[in-house]
This record gives C-alpha cells, sequence and structure tokens, in this order.
C-alpha cells in the first residue's frame, strides 16, 4: 500500500520515460528494457517499477496491479480501458494514417470502399472508416503492417506514423490523417484516490519540468 507501483511500456516510449521519472525522483538502479527483472523496486522512495508490452500497460493499470503507467494516447484509443488520464507528457508524438501502396492511390477517399485494410488498430480504424460511411474489411495484425499491401493480404493499412521512414522504405503514401497521439500519464481510478496525495505531487512535479524543458528549447 505504501509503494507507488509504476508501469512503464517496452519500445519507443521507454527511455524518454524513464528519464522523466528519475528527474521527478522515481527511479531504481536497472530499469532497463531488457531487463530480467520484471518487477524493480526501490525500497528508499517507495517506487517499484514493471515493464510491460505496450499493448498490455492500459490493463495493469486498469486492474490496479499497477497505479500508474505512461503509454500512448493510440493505445488508450484502441484499448478503451477504464483509467484515468492524467497528464499529457508531450513526446513520443505520433498519427494514426491510413495509408496506401503507391500506384493504388485513388483521387477520393470513397474509392477505397470494399478494400481490406491490415491494422494494429483494428476499433480506432473501424471508427474512422464508419464516420466516413466507408464499408472495409479491417485486418487486425500484431506488427509489420507494411507487410499486408506487399503480400497481398490487404489493399490498404491504418498504422502509426513518426518520422515517415517506414512508409517511404516500402513505397507506401499517406491518404488521410485519423489522429495525433503523444505519451500520456495514466492511473487507475481507486489507486487515484487512495494515494491521491503522492500522485497528485508527481503530477505537479512532472508538469513543472515539462514546462522547464519547454521553455529550455525556446
Ligand atoms: C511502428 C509503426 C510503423 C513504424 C512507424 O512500428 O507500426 O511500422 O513504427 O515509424 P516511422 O514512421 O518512424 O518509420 P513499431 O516500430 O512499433 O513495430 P511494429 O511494426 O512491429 O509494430
Amino acid at each position: 500500500m505504501d509503494y507507488i507501483t509504476v508501469a512503464l511500456p517496452k519500445g519507443k516510449l521507454f527511455q524518454r520515460s524513464v528519464e522523466l521519472l528519475d528527474k521527478v525522483g522515481y527511479s531504481a538502479d536497472n530499469v532497463t528494457e531488457d531487463s530480467r527483472k520484471l518487477v524493480i523496486s526501490n525500497e528508499d522512495s517507495k517506487v517499484r517499477f514493471i515493464i510491460t508490452k505496450t499493448v498490455d500497460l492500459p490493463t495493469y493499470v486498469e486492474y490496479g496491479a499497477a497505479d500508474i503507467g505512461i503509454i500512448g494516447k493510440d493505445v488508450l484509443l484502441e484499448e478503451r480501458k477504464d483509467v484515468y488520464e492524467l497528464l499529457d507528457l508531450k513526446y513520443g508524438r505520433c498519427r494514426l494514417m491510413l495509408a496506401v501502396p503507391e500506384q493504388m492511390q485513388r483521387p477520393r477517399l470513397t474509392d477505397y470502399a470494399h478494400l481490406r485494410v491490415a491494422t494494429k488498430y483494428p476499433n480506432c480504424a473501424q471508427e474512422y472508416f464508419r464516420s466516413l460511411g466507408i464499408q472495409t474489411e479491417i485486418i487486425k495484425l500484431n506488427g509489420s503492417i507494411e507487410l499486408g499491401p506487399m503480400v497481398g493480404l490487404s489493399e490498404l493499412i491504418v498504422d502509426i506514423v513518426e518520422t515517415g521512414r517506414t512508409l517511404k522504405e516500402n513505397k507506401l503514401v499517406e491518404v488521410d490523417s485519423i489522429y495525433t497521439a503523444t505519451a500520456r500519464l495514466i492511473a487507475n481510478r481507486v489507486s487515484f484516490k487512495l494515494k491521491f496525495d503522492r500522485l497528485d505531487k508527481l503530477v505537479r512535479d512532472l508538469r513543472k519540468v515539462l514546462d522547464e524543458e519547454e521553455e529550455q528549447c525556446k
């Protein structure tokens, strides 16, 4: 009860999240992505870290296995877990977009109706096409989405773009942007009430660090 358990996602957000939390006193020895230890505790500051697969992180927080976590808004929108979103951490900026192979580009979005779409984000993709009134077949994949059109699994992809490198390397072009996402601090609903003082301080401290960093960049 006196510990704060923090879930960190493996992958692109990991390093920056560890560095940011360290600046507000949330740190422990050997918090690395490839750590064999799945739970890393700091007895002095009463913080415990768990390192999870990105897509599972909101589940750990929703069930209270972790009090808080850092995760992309894209995963939150897709997974739709019942958690509090406490703070936009502003890093890890990326976009969810609709892309097609260069030679498949068509003049209007409605021209893509009745095609197959490979994606890691079936809920977001479904909602997007529904809002446009376009019927498509959504094919759920867990990674390497770009492969879909290359091997004839799908004609379209809905995926995250960050630098645009993956799109370019696979000769895909973006035809529509669905939303922009950044990293968020999330909390378990019960933990937020029971551990309010510490979590409220954490949010204020993080906000201060982010503001200072932004000021330095000006
Ligand atoms: C994500 C995404 C793209 C890539 C985009 O994949 O699915 O493939 O990053 O980044 P870029 O615009 O900077 O090239 P991730 O690296 O998470 O791996 P995955 O394809 O196995 O899901």
